[in-house]
C-alpha cells in the first residue's frame, strides 16, 4: 500500500485572528491538519495568540489542530490547549532546561489523550533528542529557525530525516516524522521519500492561486 502524506498547513503566514479562522475553514477537506503556531515572543521574536484562539478555531472549522509550540514556558498552558481542542501537541526539546519535565509533559499530553509530539531546533542533533522518543507520536523536525514562514528549506534536514526514520526502525517505533519550514511542491517528494509522513507548509499553499491543487501536489 503506498504511504499516506499527511499535509498540516500553518497558520504563520496570517495576521489577523478572523482571517486565521476564515482561512481554517477554507481548508476544511483540502488539508489533513491546521499546523497552529503558537509564540509566545521568548522563545521567538515574534507572538502570535494562544489556547483562546485554537478553541475558536476548533468551535468553527472541523480541522484537526496541529499546535506547535513555539513558547519558552510549554508547561504552563498544556492543560488548556487540550481543553481547546487541540489533536497534536508539540514541544520543543529546547524549551525544558530539566528534561524530566519533558518527560513529565509527554506523558501528560498522552494521558489526556492527545497526540504529543517533539520538536528539535535546526542547531540541535538527532541523538540529543534520541532517549525521549520512544513515547511520542510525532518528531517535528524544523528545517528552518523557528519564528517565521517563507524561510528557505535548510538541507541540514535531510541527513536529520534519515537518522531519525533509520532510528524509528530499528527500533520498531511508530511515531510520525514531521517537518517543519520551506516545504514547497519540489522538495515534497524527496521528503516523504526519506520517511517524512506529515509535511508542514505555510507560504507554499497560502500564497498559492488553487490552494487544491498545491496542496494535492505535495501529497503526491
Ligand atoms: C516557522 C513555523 C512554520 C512556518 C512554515 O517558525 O513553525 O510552521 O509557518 O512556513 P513556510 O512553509 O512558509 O516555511
Ligand atoms: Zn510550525
Amino acid at each position: 500500500m503506498k504511504k499516506y502524506t499527511y499535509i498540516s498547513v500553518s497558520t504563520d503566514p496570517i495576521l489577523s485572528y478572523q482571517d486565521i479562522v476564515e482561512y481554517a475553514k477554507s481548508l476544511q477537506g483540502l488539508t489533513d491538519f491546521l499546523h497552529c503556531d503558537v509564540m509566545d515572543g521568548k522563545f521567538v521574536p515574534k507572538t502570535t495568540f494562544d489556547y483562546n484562539l485554537i478553541k475558536t478555531i476548533n468551535a468553527n472549522c472541523l480541522l484537526p489542530l496541529d499546535v506547535h509550540l513555539m513558547v519558552s514556558e510549554p508547561r504552563d498552558d498544556i492543560k488548556k490547549y487540550i481543553e481547546a481542542g487541540a489533536n497534536i501537541i508539540t514541544v520543543h526539546y529546547e524549551a525544558f532546561e530539566d528534561k524530566n519535565k519533558l518527560v513529565e509533559t509527554i506523558k501528560y499530553i498522552k494521558d489526556h489523550n492527545v497526540l504529543a509530539g517533539i520538536s528539535l531546533k535546526p542547531e540541535t542533533s538527532f541523538k540529543e533528542i534520541k532517549p525521549y522518543c520512544y513515547d511520542v507520536d510525532v518528531v517535528l523536525v524544523m528545517s528552518v529557525t523557528p519564528g517565521a514562514s517563507g524561510q528557505k528549506f535548510g538541507n541540514y534536514a535531510y541527513p536529520k530525516i534519515k537518522e531519525i526514520d533509520a532510528f524509528r526502525k530499528e527500533n520498531q517505533l511508530n511515531f510520525k516524522i514531521e517537518v517543519d519550514g520551506g516545504v514547497n511542491t519540489e522538495n515534497a517528494k524527496l521528503l516523504t521519500n526519506l520517511g517524512v509522513d506529515i509535511l508542514v507548509s505555510g507560504s507554499c499553499v497560502y500564497k498559492a492561486s488553487n490552494r487544491e491543487e498545491v496542496i494535492n501536489s505535495l501529497r503526491g
